[in-house]
């Protein structure tokens, strides 16, 4: 059965976006077979893999206009698949969620291709709208991407007070698999003690890999390339491959999310 993973932050430029699209990249080196659903209108995962043009994607398959045949797409990256998203996305996603089952909805429409990839990775938009929540009702985990600066504790407080939430109305399977560090600058004394205190607080859910702030990280989806193949021996790059790892050996150490 595949594992259902949401990137979640309802703030923006956390690197829910790069942590997806590097760390599926890296699931599927690893032989994983990786399905990334861009839902977030912005569409920054679907330009960033090469995804274009972006039509037929998740709007289509979600208005029952295209299969889930249709708007799958192969990436340059083997065993990595993508379904794109454009900006029609909010709007639209909202009416349509507000006709049918609308925390559902999406969970419904990934149910029959659940069990042709190891994971899904939905990428979220950033806020805790009717978008995320359809996320976080289709998924079996959380993955939650961090910036190491004052604010980020306030944050993720009130994230996890909507995970509590969900759990109890929507989905009581849902776990959270993890927080990771983005953007690290280890010269900041702030950094270095935002990582202490989070780590500290939820001890046991944070990962150990920190991802450095690394401008090829930032360069690659401008290339459509995924940093494993833009620069695969960038710091970035290690990072995220450590990350993945990390990320496999919580899943096979019977922490299975969603069992
Ligand atoms: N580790 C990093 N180092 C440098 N730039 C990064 C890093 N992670 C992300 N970025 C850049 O920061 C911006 C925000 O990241 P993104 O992944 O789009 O965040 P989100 O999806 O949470 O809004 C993007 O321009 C991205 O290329
Ligand atoms: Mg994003």
């Amino acid at each position: 059965m595949g594992l259902v993973c949401v990137f979640v932050n309802q703030k923006g430029g956390v690197g829910k976006t790069t942590s997806a699209i590097n760390i599926g990249a890296f699931m599927a080196e690893a032989g994983k077979k990786v399905l990334l659903v861009d839902f977030d209108a912005q569409a920054n995962l679907s330009s960033g893999i090469g995804a274009n043009p972006p039509k037929p994607g998740i709007y289509e398959l979600l208005s029952e206009q295209a299969t889930i045949e249709q708007v799958t797409r192969k990436t340059a990256v083997k065993n990595l698949e993508v379904i794109p998203t454009d900006h029609d996305l909010s709007g639209a996603a909202v009416e349509l969620i507000d006709q049918k089952e609308r925390h559902f909805f999406l969970k419904e429409t990934l149910a029959p291709v659940k069990n042709k990839y190891d994971y899904i990775f939905i990428d979220c938009p950033p806020s805790l709208g009717q978008l995320t929540m359809n996320g976080l009702a289709a998924a079996d985990s959380m993955l939650i991407p961090m910036q190491c600066e004052y604010f980020a504790m306030e944050g993720l407080t009130k994230l996890l007070e909507t995970t509590g939430r969900v759990q109890k109305d929507l989905n009581p399977s849902l776990k959270i698999s993890g927080i990771f560090f983005t953007m690290y600058d280890p010269r900041t004394r702030l950094a270095n003690d935002v990582i202490k205190q989070v780590s500290a607080h939820y001890k046991g859910l944070v990962f150990n890999t920190i991802i450095p702030r690394n401008i090829r990280l930032s360069e690659a989806p401008s290339f459509e390339m995924p940093i494993s193949l833009y620069d695969p021996q960038c710091p970035g790059a290690r990072a995220y491959q450590a990350l993945t790892q990390e990320l496999l050996r919580r899943d096979n150490m019977g922490g299975k999310h969603g069992s």
